[in-house]
Protein backbone atom coordinates (compact mmCIF):
# COMPACT_ATOMS: atom_id res chain seq x y z
CA UNK A 1 0.00 0.00 0.00
CA UNK A 2 1.40 3.53 -1.08
CA UNK A 3 0.41 6.55 1.44
CA UNK A 4 1.32 10.30 0.56
CA UNK A 5 1.57 11.57 3.95
CA UNK A 6 1.04 15.22 3.85
CA UNK A 7 2.21 18.36 6.11
CA UNK A 8 3.90 21.27 6.94
CA UNK A 9 6.62 20.26 9.29
CA UNK A 10 8.74 17.13 9.56
CA UNK A 11 11.38 16.22 11.61
CA UNK A 12 14.89 16.31 11.53
CA UNK A 13 14.14 18.75 8.56
CA UNK A 14 11.69 21.21 9.83
CA UNK A 15 10.27 21.42 13.56
CA UNK A 16 8.34 24.43 15.36
CA UNK A 17 6.07 21.42 17.66
CA UNK A 18 5.17 17.69 18.03
CA UNK A 19 3.80 17.86 14.60
CA UNK A 20 7.16 17.33 13.18
CA UNK A 21 8.02 14.59 15.56
CA UNK A 22 4.77 12.63 14.31
CA UNK A 23 5.32 12.69 11.05
CA UNK A 24 8.96 11.97 10.68
CA UNK A 25 8.17 8.98 12.55
CA UNK A 26 5.41 7.70 10.80
CA UNK A 27 6.85 6.28 7.49
CA UNK A 28 8.92 3.69 10.08
CA UNK A 29 5.88 3.40 12.14
CA UNK A 30 3.69 2.23 9.67
CA UNK A 31 6.54 -0.08 7.31
CA UNK A 32 6.07 -3.18 9.07
CA UNK A 33 2.54 -3.40 8.42
CA UNK A 34 3.35 -3.10 5.17
CA UNK A 35 2.64 0.24 4.48
CA UNK A 36 5.25 2.05 2.36
CA UNK A 37 5.00 6.40 3.15
CA UNK A 38 5.99 9.01 1.29
CA UNK A 39 6.28 12.27 3.07
CA UNK A 40 5.55 15.72 1.36
CA UNK A 41 6.48 19.04 2.72
CA UNK A 42 7.39 22.69 1.69
CA UNK A 43 10.37 23.53 0.54
CA UNK A 44 11.02 26.64 2.87
CA UNK A 45 15.16 27.14 3.10
CA UNK A 46 15.92 24.64 5.33
CA UNK A 47 13.94 22.05 3.43
CA UNK A 48 15.79 23.74 0.32
CA UNK A 49 19.30 23.14 1.85
CA UNK A 50 18.99 20.08 2.49
CA UNK A 51 17.39 18.84 -0.99
CA UNK A 52 20.40 20.61 -2.66
CA UNK A 53 20.69 18.27 -6.03
CA UNK A 54 17.49 16.65 -5.55
CA UNK A 55 15.97 14.91 -8.43
CA UNK A 56 12.77 17.24 -10.25
CA UNK A 57 10.08 15.15 -10.71
CA UNK A 58 7.18 17.21 -11.38
CA UNK A 59 6.97 20.74 -13.29
CA UNK A 60 3.70 22.94 -12.49
CA UNK A 61 3.77 26.43 -14.39
CA UNK A 62 0.43 27.71 -12.52
CA UNK A 63 0.20 26.36 -9.61
CA UNK A 64 -2.22 28.97 -7.36
CA UNK A 65 -0.51 31.50 -9.98
CA UNK A 66 2.76 30.52 -9.49
CA UNK A 67 5.79 28.14 -11.00
CA UNK A 68 6.57 25.48 -8.80
CA UNK A 69 8.79 22.57 -9.17
CA UNK A 70 8.76 18.62 -7.02
CA UNK A 71 11.92 17.57 -5.88
CA UNK A 72 12.33 13.72 -4.86
CA UNK A 73 14.77 12.88 -1.78
CA UNK A 74 15.01 10.77 1.42
CA UNK A 75 14.99 12.01 5.13
CA UNK A 76 16.77 9.08 7.00
CA UNK A 77 15.58 5.72 5.05
CA UNK A 78 12.44 7.28 4.04
CA UNK A 79 11.07 8.66 0.70
CA UNK A 80 10.45 12.50 0.86
CA UNK A 81 9.02 14.87 -1.91
CA UNK A 82 9.11 18.89 -1.12
CA UNK A 83 7.16 21.40 -2.86
CA UNK A 84 9.89 23.79 -4.78
CA UNK A 85 8.05 27.20 -4.94
CA UNK A 86 9.88 29.63 -4.26
CA UNK A 87 7.50 32.54 -4.21
CA UNK A 88 5.62 30.66 -1.28
CA UNK A 89 7.87 29.67 0.37
CA UNK A 90 11.24 30.81 0.37
CA UNK A 91 11.25 33.68 2.49
CA UNK A 92 12.49 35.06 5.87
CA UNK A 93 10.53 34.75 8.90
CA UNK A 94 8.08 32.24 10.63
CA UNK A 95 7.09 28.93 8.45
CA UNK A 96 3.41 30.38 9.56
CA UNK A 97 1.95 33.71 9.73
CA UNK A 98 2.20 35.11 6.72
CA UNK A 99 -0.77 36.90 4.92
CA UNK A 100 -1.03 35.23 2.27
CA UNK A 101 -0.92 31.50 3.92
CA UNK A 102 -4.19 30.46 3.02
CA UNK A 103 -2.20 30.50 -0.91
CA UNK A 104 0.80 29.02 0.23
CA UNK A 105 -1.15 26.19 1.91
CA UNK A 106 -3.56 25.81 -0.79
CA UNK A 107 -0.68 25.25 -3.09
CA UNK A 108 0.60 22.17 -0.77
CA UNK A 109 -3.00 20.94 -0.77
CA UNK A 110 -3.34 21.00 -4.48
CA UNK A 111 0.05 19.89 -5.62
CA UNK A 112 -0.50 16.79 -2.72
CA UNK A 113 -3.44 16.17 -4.48
CA UNK A 114 -2.32 16.18 -8.14
CA UNK A 115 0.57 14.03 -7.25
CA UNK A 116 -1.46 10.85 -4.92
CA UNK A 117 -3.82 10.91 -8.01
CA UNK A 118 -1.06 10.34 -11.17
CA UNK A 119 1.27 8.93 -8.63
CA UNK A 120 -0.11 5.48 -8.02
CA UNK A 121 -0.72 6.49 -4.54
CA UNK A 122 -4.02 4.33 -2.60
CA UNK A 123 -4.32 6.90 -0.01
CA UNK A 124 -3.33 10.37 1.28
CA UNK A 125 -3.21 11.33 4.92
CA UNK A 126 -3.43 14.73 5.30
CA UNK A 127 -1.90 16.41 9.08
CA UNK A 128 -3.35 19.80 10.21
CA UNK A 129 -5.03 22.62 8.84
CA UNK A 130 -2.18 23.29 6.46
CA UNK A 131 -2.80 20.07 4.43
CA UNK A 132 -6.45 19.64 5.10
CA UNK A 133 -7.95 20.98 1.52
CA UNK A 134 -6.08 18.06 -0.21
CA UNK A 135 -8.80 15.47 0.69
CA UNK A 136 -11.32 18.18 -0.72
CA UNK A 137 -9.04 18.59 -4.16
CA UNK A 138 -9.44 15.04 -4.27
CA UNK A 139 -13.24 14.70 -3.35
CA UNK A 140 -14.11 17.15 -6.01
CA UNK A 141 -11.66 15.90 -9.04
CA UNK A 142 -13.77 11.75 -8.09
CA UNK A 143 -10.37 10.44 -7.79
CA UNK A 144 -10.24 7.02 -6.41
CA UNK A 145 -7.82 8.10 -3.99
CA UNK A 146 -9.21 7.66 -0.44
CA UNK A 147 -8.22 10.68 2.33
CA UNK A 148 -7.45 10.31 5.99
CA UNK A 149 -7.69 13.45 8.09
CA UNK A 150 -5.55 13.83 11.10
CA UNK A 151 -6.15 16.91 13.48
CA UNK A 152 -2.98 17.36 15.65
CA UNK A 153 -4.47 20.50 17.36
CA UNK A 154 -8.12 21.83 16.28
CA UNK A 155 -7.68 24.90 17.71
CA UNK A 156 -5.71 25.59 14.22
CA UNK A 157 -8.07 25.59 11.29
CA UNK A 158 -7.25 28.03 8.76
CA UNK A 159 -9.98 30.60 8.70
CA UNK A 160 -10.03 33.13 5.70
CA UNK A 161 -12.44 35.55 4.35
CA UNK A 162 -14.41 34.30 1.01
CA UNK A 163 -13.37 36.27 -0.98
CA UNK A 164 -10.60 33.27 -1.66
CA UNK A 165 -12.84 30.97 -2.67
CA UNK A 166 -12.22 32.02 -6.19
CA UNK A 167 -9.20 31.67 -6.61
CA UNK A 168 -8.88 28.05 -5.03
CA UNK A 169 -9.81 26.64 -7.82
CA UNK A 170 -12.58 23.86 -6.31
CA UNK A 171 -15.85 23.68 -8.23
CA UNK A 172 -18.95 25.89 -7.56
CA UNK A 173 -20.58 22.59 -5.45
CA UNK A 174 -17.45 22.66 -3.00
CA UNK A 175 -19.24 26.33 -1.30
CA UNK A 176 -21.55 25.24 1.06
CA UNK A 177 -22.31 23.68 4.25
CA UNK A 178 -20.99 20.18 3.68
CA UNK A 179 -17.71 21.70 1.44
CA UNK A 180 -15.15 24.59 2.34
CA UNK A 181 -17.85 27.02 3.79
CA UNK A 182 -17.39 28.12 7.65
CA UNK A 183 -19.31 30.42 8.88
CA UNK A 184 -19.33 32.54 5.95
CA UNK A 185 -15.60 32.35 5.00
CA UNK A 186 -13.53 29.30 3.80
CA UNK A 187 -12.44 26.93 6.71
CA UNK A 188 -9.48 24.92 5.53
CA UNK A 189 -9.54 21.92 8.05
CA UNK A 190 -13.37 22.19 8.43
CA UNK A 191 -13.26 21.08 4.54
CA UNK A 192 -10.71 18.22 5.09
CA UNK A 193 -13.19 17.07 8.11
CA UNK A 194 -16.39 16.63 5.56
CA UNK A 195 -14.09 15.34 2.54
CA UNK A 196 -11.60 12.63 4.53
CA UNK A 197 -13.31 9.21 4.33
CA UNK A 198 -11.53 8.90 7.93
CA UNK A 199 -10.95 11.58 10.74
CA UNK A 200 -8.28 10.83 12.89
CA UNK A 201 -6.78 12.84 16.21
CA UNK A 202 -4.06 11.85 18.24
CA UNK A 203 -5.34 10.41 21.89
CA UNK A 204 -8.96 8.58 22.82
CA UNK A 205 -9.63 10.89 24.93
CA UNK A 206 -9.31 14.28 23.04
CA UNK A 207 -11.24 12.49 20.13
CA UNK A 208 -14.20 12.52 22.80
CA UNK A 209 -13.37 15.90 24.51
CA UNK A 210 -13.53 17.49 20.71
CA UNK A 211 -17.31 16.85 20.55
CA UNK A 212 -17.52 18.98 22.86
CA UNK A 213 -17.99 22.78 22.79
CA UNK A 214 -15.41 23.05 25.17
CA UNK A 215 -12.75 21.74 23.44
CA UNK A 216 -14.03 21.70 19.44
CA UNK A 217 -13.02 24.96 19.01
CA UNK A 218 -16.47 25.59 16.72
CA UNK A 219 -16.34 22.07 14.78
CA UNK A 220 -17.44 19.83 17.92
CA UNK A 221 -20.87 19.79 15.66
CA UNK A 222 -19.36 18.37 12.48
CA UNK A 223 -16.88 16.05 14.71
CA UNK A 224 -20.01 14.98 16.25
CA UNK A 225 -22.10 14.61 13.05
CA UNK A 226 -19.05 12.07 11.55
CA UNK A 227 -18.55 10.56 14.99
CA UNK A 228 -18.36 6.86 13.31
CA UNK A 229 -15.47 7.70 10.95
CA UNK A 230 -13.40 9.42 14.29
CA UNK A 231 -10.81 7.30 15.66
CA UNK A 232 -8.31 8.51 18.35
CA UNK A 233 -5.17 7.12 18.09
CA UNK A 234 -2.26 8.14 20.67
CA UNK A 235 1.01 9.22 19.33
CA UNK A 236 4.30 7.16 19.97
CA UNK A 237 7.88 8.13 20.12
CA UNK A 238 11.47 7.50 17.73
CA UNK A 239 13.19 5.03 19.86
CA UNK A 240 16.23 6.15 17.80
CA UNK A 241 15.90 9.43 18.94
CA UNK A 242 14.20 9.74 22.06
CA UNK A 243 15.81 6.80 24.31
CA UNK A 244 18.56 7.45 27.02
CA UNK A 245 20.68 4.93 26.73
CA UNK A 246 21.99 6.03 23.61
CA UNK A 247 21.07 10.01 23.36
CA UNK A 248 24.26 11.57 22.61
CA UNK A 249 22.94 14.81 23.77
CA UNK A 250 23.53 13.38 27.34
CA UNK A 251 26.61 14.26 29.27
CA UNK A 252 25.58 10.60 30.97
CA UNK A 253 23.47 8.07 29.30
CA UNK A 254 21.74 5.52 31.61
CA UNK A 255 18.68 2.91 31.75
CA UNK A 256 15.83 2.25 34.30
CA UNK A 257 18.70 -0.15 36.27
CA UNK A 258 21.27 3.39 36.58
CA UNK A 259 19.32 6.08 37.84
CA UNK A 260 22.03 7.28 39.83
CA UNK A 261 23.86 8.24 36.38
CA UNK A 262 21.27 11.10 35.84
CA UNK A 263 22.99 13.11 38.76
CA UNK A 264 25.91 13.96 36.09
CA UNK A 265 22.95 15.61 33.62
CA UNK A 266 21.35 17.43 36.46
CA UNK A 267 24.51 18.82 37.38
CA UNK A 268 24.60 19.74 33.69
CA UNK A 269 21.43 21.29 33.95
CA UNK A 270 22.36 23.34 36.65
CA UNK A 271 25.36 24.96 35.50
CA UNK A 272 23.28 25.76 32.13
CA UNK A 273 20.58 27.11 34.21
CA UNK A 274 22.66 29.08 36.72
CA UNK A 275 21.02 27.17 39.51
CA UNK A 276 22.50 25.92 43.10
CA UNK A 277 22.35 22.80 43.79
CA UNK A 278 19.21 21.07 46.36
CA UNK A 279 17.69 18.83 47.74
CA UNK A 280 14.25 19.46 46.39
CA UNK A 281 13.20 17.98 43.23
CA UNK A 282 14.64 20.40 39.64
CA UNK A 283 11.30 20.88 37.72
CA UNK A 284 11.63 21.59 33.98
CA UNK A 285 10.21 22.97 31.27
CA UNK A 286 10.07 22.39 27.70
CA UNK A 287 7.41 23.98 25.75
CA UNK A 288 5.36 26.86 24.21
CA UNK A 289 4.70 30.15 25.93
CA UNK A 290 1.42 30.27 25.34
CA UNK A 291 -2.19 29.91 27.05
CA UNK A 292 -3.00 25.99 25.46
CA UNK A 293 -0.23 25.33 27.72
CA UNK A 294 -1.53 26.72 30.58
CA UNK A 295 1.99 28.54 31.19
CA UNK A 296 -0.30 31.92 32.73
CA UNK A 297 -0.98 29.70 35.23
CA UNK A 298 2.10 28.39 35.92
CA UNK A 299 3.58 31.54 36.30
CA UNK A 300 1.79 31.98 39.63
CA UNK A 301 3.02 29.14 40.79
CA UNK A 302 6.50 29.97 41.26
CA UNK A 303 6.67 31.35 44.19
CA UNK A 304 4.86 28.68 45.91
CA UNK A 305 7.06 26.55 43.86
CA UNK A 306 10.28 27.51 45.59
CA UNK A 307 9.31 28.16 49.02
CA UNK A 308 8.34 24.51 49.12
CA UNK A 309 12.11 24.22 48.16
CA UNK A 310 11.65 22.88 44.19
CA UNK A 311 13.55 24.41 41.45
CA UNK A 312 12.83 24.76 38.01
CA UNK A 313 14.72 25.19 34.30
CA UNK A 314 12.75 26.45 31.32
CA UNK A 315 13.27 26.29 27.96
CA UNK A 316 10.35 28.06 25.52
CA UNK A 317 9.05 30.90 23.62
CA UNK A 318 6.01 32.56 23.18
CA UNK A 319 3.64 34.87 23.99
CA UNK A 320 5.50 38.06 24.89
CA UNK A 321 3.85 38.56 28.49
CA UNK A 322 4.79 35.01 29.23
CA UNK A 323 8.21 35.15 28.32
CA UNK A 324 8.33 38.45 30.77
CA UNK A 325 6.52 36.69 33.30
CA UNK A 326 9.29 33.88 33.48
CA UNK A 327 12.12 35.55 33.19
CA UNK A 328 10.53 38.30 35.96
CA UNK A 329 10.44 35.07 37.86
CA UNK A 330 13.89 33.94 37.45
CA UNK A 331 15.48 37.58 38.51
CA UNK A 332 13.32 37.24 41.91
CA UNK A 333 14.76 33.60 42.33
CA UNK A 334 18.60 33.54 41.39
CA UNK A 335 19.75 30.27 41.46
CA UNK A 336 16.49 28.80 42.06
CA UNK A 337 14.35 29.31 38.75
CA UNK A 338 16.62 29.11 35.32
CA UNK A 339 14.88 30.95 32.27
CA UNK A 340 16.11 30.24 28.38
CA UNK A 341 14.21 31.97 26.23
CA UNK A 342 14.49 30.13 22.64
CA UNK A 343 14.08 26.82 20.69
CA UNK A 344 16.98 24.16 21.36
CA UNK A 345 16.75 20.47 20.66
CA UNK A 346 19.66 18.93 21.93
CA UNK A 347 19.11 20.90 25.07
CA UNK A 348 15.65 19.58 25.30
CA UNK A 349 16.95 16.13 25.75
CA UNK A 350 19.51 17.31 28.46
CA UNK A 351 16.93 18.46 30.46
CA UNK A 352 14.47 15.55 29.86
CA UNK A 353 17.76 13.24 30.69
CA UNK A 354 18.36 15.98 33.98
CA UNK A 355 15.63 17.38 35.66
CA UNK A 356 13.61 14.94 38.32
CA UNK A 357 10.09 16.34 37.17
CA UNK A 358 8.38 17.46 33.85
CA UNK A 359 5.52 20.63 34.42
CA UNK A 360 2.39 20.57 31.68
CA UNK A 361 -0.52 21.88 33.26
CA UNK A 362 -2.02 22.29 29.20
CA UNK A 363 -5.94 23.67 29.16
CA UNK A 364 -6.21 21.20 26.53
CA UNK A 365 -3.14 18.74 24.79
CA UNK A 366 -4.54 16.62 21.98
CA UNK A 367 -1.74 14.19 22.87
CA UNK A 368 1.77 15.87 24.19
CA UNK A 369 4.81 14.23 23.63
CA UNK A 370 6.87 15.92 26.09
CA UNK A 371 5.26 13.81 29.25
CA UNK A 372 5.83 10.82 26.90
CA UNK A 373 9.60 11.66 26.53
CA UNK A 374 9.44 12.05 29.82
CA UNK A 375 8.48 9.15 30.86
CA UNK A 376 11.26 7.37 28.87
CA UNK A 377 13.77 9.52 30.79
CA UNK A 378 13.03 8.79 34.30
CA UNK A 379 11.78 12.74 34.34
CA UNK A 380 8.24 12.52 36.24
CA UNK A 381 5.71 13.92 34.43
CA UNK A 382 3.30 16.59 36.29
CA UNK A 383 0.58 16.81 33.91
CA UNK A 384 -2.80 18.18 33.71
CA UNK A 385 -5.57 15.46 33.33
CA UNK A 386 -7.14 16.22 29.67
CA UNK A 387 -6.42 14.86 26.03
CA UNK A 388 -3.75 12.76 25.66
CA UNK A 389 -1.93 13.53 29.07
CA UNK A 390 -5.06 11.58 30.21
CA UNK A 391 -4.53 8.61 28.40
CA UNK A 392 -0.49 8.58 29.11
CA UNK A 393 0.03 9.29 32.23
CA UNK A 394 -0.91 7.25 35.61
CA UNK A 395 -1.49 9.41 38.54
CA UNK A 396 0.11 8.10 42.13
CA UNK A 397 -2.95 7.81 43.69
CA UNK A 398 -3.55 5.73 46.57
CA UNK A 399 -4.44 2.91 44.38
CA UNK A 400 -1.77 2.97 41.51
CA UNK A 401 0.78 3.20 43.73
CA UNK A 402 -0.67 0.06 45.57
CA UNK A 403 -0.75 -1.95 42.42
CA UNK A 404 2.79 -0.56 41.63
CA UNK A 405 1.33 1.53 38.55
CA UNK A 406 2.15 5.14 38.99
CA UNK A 407 4.01 6.93 36.20
CA UNK A 408 3.18 10.82 37.34
CA UNK A 409 1.44 12.87 38.66
CA UNK A 410 -2.25 14.68 37.46
CA UNK A 411 -4.81 17.14 39.00
CA UNK A 412 -8.23 18.71 37.20
CA UNK A 413 -8.08 21.90 36.49
CA UNK A 414 -6.16 24.21 35.47
CA UNK A 415 -5.96 26.60 38.15
CA UNK A 416 -3.29 28.08 40.72
CA UNK A 417 -4.79 25.99 43.13
CA UNK A 418 -4.76 22.48 41.57
CA UNK A 419 -2.19 23.37 39.95
CA UNK A 420 -0.12 23.92 43.30
CA UNK A 421 -1.74 20.89 44.92
CA UNK A 422 0.23 18.76 42.59
CA UNK A 423 3.37 20.25 42.72
CA UNK A 424 3.05 19.96 46.81
CA UNK A 425 2.23 15.83 46.06
CA UNK A 426 5.20 16.03 43.53
CA UNK A 427 7.64 17.40 46.12
CA UNK A 428 6.58 15.16 48.71
CA UNK A 429 7.23 12.20 46.65
CA UNK A 430 10.70 13.34 45.86
CA UNK A 431 11.41 13.26 49.11
CA UNK A 432 10.78 9.48 49.70
CA UNK A 433 13.73 7.78 47.02
CA UNK A 434 12.12 4.55 47.03
CA UNK A 435 9.05 5.35 45.83
CA UNK A 436 10.33 8.13 43.62
CA UNK A 437 12.26 5.47 41.97
CA UNK A 438 9.48 3.44 41.61
CA UNK A 439 7.62 6.25 39.96
CA UNK A 440 10.56 6.72 37.57
CA UNK A 441 10.81 3.18 36.79
CA UNK A 442 7.59 2.20 36.41
CA UNK A 443 7.09 4.90 33.45
CA UNK A 444 10.33 4.19 31.98
CA UNK A 445 10.00 0.54 31.12
CA UNK A 446 5.60 1.23 30.11
CA UNK A 447 5.68 1.27 25.99
CA UNK A 448 5.03 4.42 24.22
CA UNK A 449 7.07 3.14 20.85
CA UNK A 450 4.51 2.91 18.06
CA UNK A 451 3.95 -0.70 17.41
CA UNK A 452 0.41 -0.23 18.47
CA UNK A 453 -0.41 2.86 16.92
CA UNK A 454 1.31 2.21 13.77
CA UNK A 455 -0.65 -1.31 13.31
CA UNK A 456 -4.08 1.10 13.87
CA UNK A 457 -2.99 3.46 11.22
CA UNK A 458 -2.12 0.83 8.96
CA UNK A 459 -5.57 -1.18 9.72
CA UNK A 460 -7.97 2.32 9.18
CA UNK A 461 -6.46 2.20 5.93
CA UNK A 462 -6.42 -1.03 4.66
CA UNK A 463 -10.22 -0.76 5.86
CA UNK A 464 -10.92 2.26 3.51
CA UNK A 465 -9.49 0.51 0.68
CA UNK A 466 -11.05 -2.54 0.52
P1 LIG B 1 2.97 21.02 20.73
O1 LIG B 1 3.18 20.35 19.43
O2 LIG B 1 1.55 21.35 21.03
O3 LIG B 1 3.86 22.18 20.96
P2 LIG B 1 3.98 18.52 21.87
O4 LIG B 1 4.22 18.13 23.28
O5 LIG B 1 3.23 17.56 21.03
O6 LIG B 1 3.33 19.96 21.89
O7 LIG B 1 5.36 18.69 21.11
C1 LIG B 1 6.28 19.68 21.39
C2 LIG B 1 7.60 19.28 20.75
O8 LIG B 1 8.41 20.44 20.61
C3 LIG B 1 8.39 18.31 21.60
O9 LIG B 1 9.22 17.53 20.76
C4 LIG B 1 9.22 19.26 22.48
O10 LIG B 1 10.38 18.64 22.97
C5 LIG B 1 9.53 20.34 21.48
N1 LIG B 1 9.76 21.67 22.06
C6 LIG B 1 8.84 22.55 22.51
N2 LIG B 1 9.43 23.70 22.88
C7 LIG B 1 10.75 23.54 22.67
C8 LIG B 1 11.89 24.39 22.84
N3 LIG B 1 11.78 25.64 23.31
N4 LIG B 1 13.10 23.90 22.50
C9 LIG B 1 13.22 22.63 22.00
N5 LIG B 1 12.19 21.80 21.81
C10 LIG B 1 10.96 22.25 22.13
C1 LIG C 1 -0.14 19.23 18.32
C2 LIG C 1 -0.70 19.10 19.72
C3 LIG C 1 0.07 18.13 20.58
C4 LIG C 1 0.40 16.85 19.81
C5 LIG C 1 1.10 17.19 18.51
C6 LIG C 1 1.46 15.96 17.70
O1 LIG C 1 0.90 20.13 18.25
O2 LIG C 1 -0.79 20.36 20.37
O3 LIG C 1 -0.69 17.80 21.74
O4 LIG C 1 1.22 16.01 20.60
O5 LIG C 1 0.28 18.00 17.73
O6 LIG C 1 0.33 15.16 17.39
Amino acid sequence: MRVLSVASEAFPLVKTGGLADVVGALPDALAPHGVQTTTMIPGYPVVGKAMKGAKVVRRWTDLMDTEARLLAGRIGDHDLIVLDAPALFNRAGGLYGHADDWRRFAALARAAADVAADGGYDLLHAHDWQAALAPAYLRYAGTAVRSVMTVHNIAFQGQFGADIFPALGLPDAAWGIDGVEYYGGVGFLKAGLEAAEAITTVSPTYASEIRENRFGMGLEGLIEARGARVHGIVNGIDPAVWNPEIDTALPQRYTARALGRRRANKRAVEKMFGLAPGDGPLFTVISRLTWQKGMDVLAHCLDMLVAAGGRLALLGSGDAPLEQAFLAAAARHPGKIGVRIGYDEPLSHLLQGGADAILIPSRFEPCGLTQLYGLAYGCVPVVARTGGLADTVIDANEAALAAGVATGFQHGDVSDHSLSHAIMRTIRAYARPDLWCTIQRNGMRADFSWTESGRRYADLYKSLIA
